[in-house]
């Protein structure tokens, strides 16, 4: 088995900007000092807040570290400054760019060590990394999150696999939530994914919508070790797809 970290190239080979392509960066979330205070200055004044009021120094080194790159790669991709970069939300909290802007769409993921931003051009985009532990309350998480069909196919997962699929299903769904920008309002047992960290990713049913697999696509991201993770975008159309970091 190749190294999955082989899939990520170095930032230094980055070509710039290409409108075919989806690239996700992978980010260490344990930094030296320096590189933690490059990206804080380029934080805003609620961006600057929010640092502030983690609770946990963990939590603030994810949130400034991640906001910090998706600003410096923001900044690549619009000729602008990092922290000239103009980020808001939705309504429902997804971060984006303030129109009038170029449509590069992206999204962001952190967990345990790591973070993810993903970039895509005219086409919405959700990522989802977790650090995959055996979840202490699965069945539970299971029932409440994931469809009749996702619990079905979970229940009957060889025992040994089950928290490998449980973790497939959850970054799936959860990359699809993120690329809708719905979040938790979204109904979460409408639609289902494919179960199984050997089959290919995909949206499988979608309350209402014939074919989902088709306005939607899919892919697993080959993380660390112990992580999994999962991308989703919307459109039929292939992309390139582009590991960094
Ligand atoms: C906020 C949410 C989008 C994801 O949260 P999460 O999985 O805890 O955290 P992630 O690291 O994957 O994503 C957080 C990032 O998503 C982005 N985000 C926030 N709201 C978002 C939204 N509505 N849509 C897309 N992205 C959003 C932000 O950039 C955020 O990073 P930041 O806080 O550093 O700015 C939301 O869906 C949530 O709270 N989910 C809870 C998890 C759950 O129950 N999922 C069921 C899965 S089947």
């Amino acid at each position: 088995v190749s190294d999955p970290l082989d899939f990520w190239r170095p930032a230094a080979a980055w070509p710039g900007p290409d409108r075919a392509a989806i690239d996700v960066w992978l980010c260490p979330l344990r930094a030296p000092r320096p590189v933690f205070e490059t990206r804080y200055a380029h934080l805003d004044t609620a961006e600057r807040a929010r640092a502030v009021r983690f609770h946990r120094d963990v939590d603030r080194e994810a949130y400034v570290l991640t906001r910090g790159l998706l600003r410096e790669r923001l900044a690549a991709l619009l000729a602008l400054t990092p922290s000239g970069v103009p980020l808001t939300a939705s309504a429902r909290g997804k971060p984006e760019l303030a129109a009038p802007s170029p449509r590069w769409e992206f999204n962001v993921s952190h967990s345990g060590d790591f973070a993810l931003v993903a970039f895509a051009w005219d086409r919405r985009i959700g990522i989802d990394l977790e650090l995959a532990r055996q979840p202490l309350d699965g069945p539970a998480l299971a029932r409440q999150f994931f469809s009749l069909r996702e619990n079905r196919a979970l229940a009957a997962a060889p025992g040994s696999e089950r928290t490998r699929w449980f973790y497939a299903i959850w970054t799936r769904k959860e990359s699809f939530l993120k690329a809708t920008g719905d979040g938790l309002s979204f109904p979460l047992d409408g639609f289902s994914v494919t179960p199984s960290p050997a089959e290919a990713p995909q949206l499988l049913e979608l309350a209402g919508q014939s074919a989902p697999g088709e306005r939607w696509r899919m892919w697993d991201l080959p993380v660390p070790a112990g992580y999994a993770a999962a991308l989703t975008a919307e459109g039929p159309r292939a992309a390139e797809f582009r590991g960094w970091r």
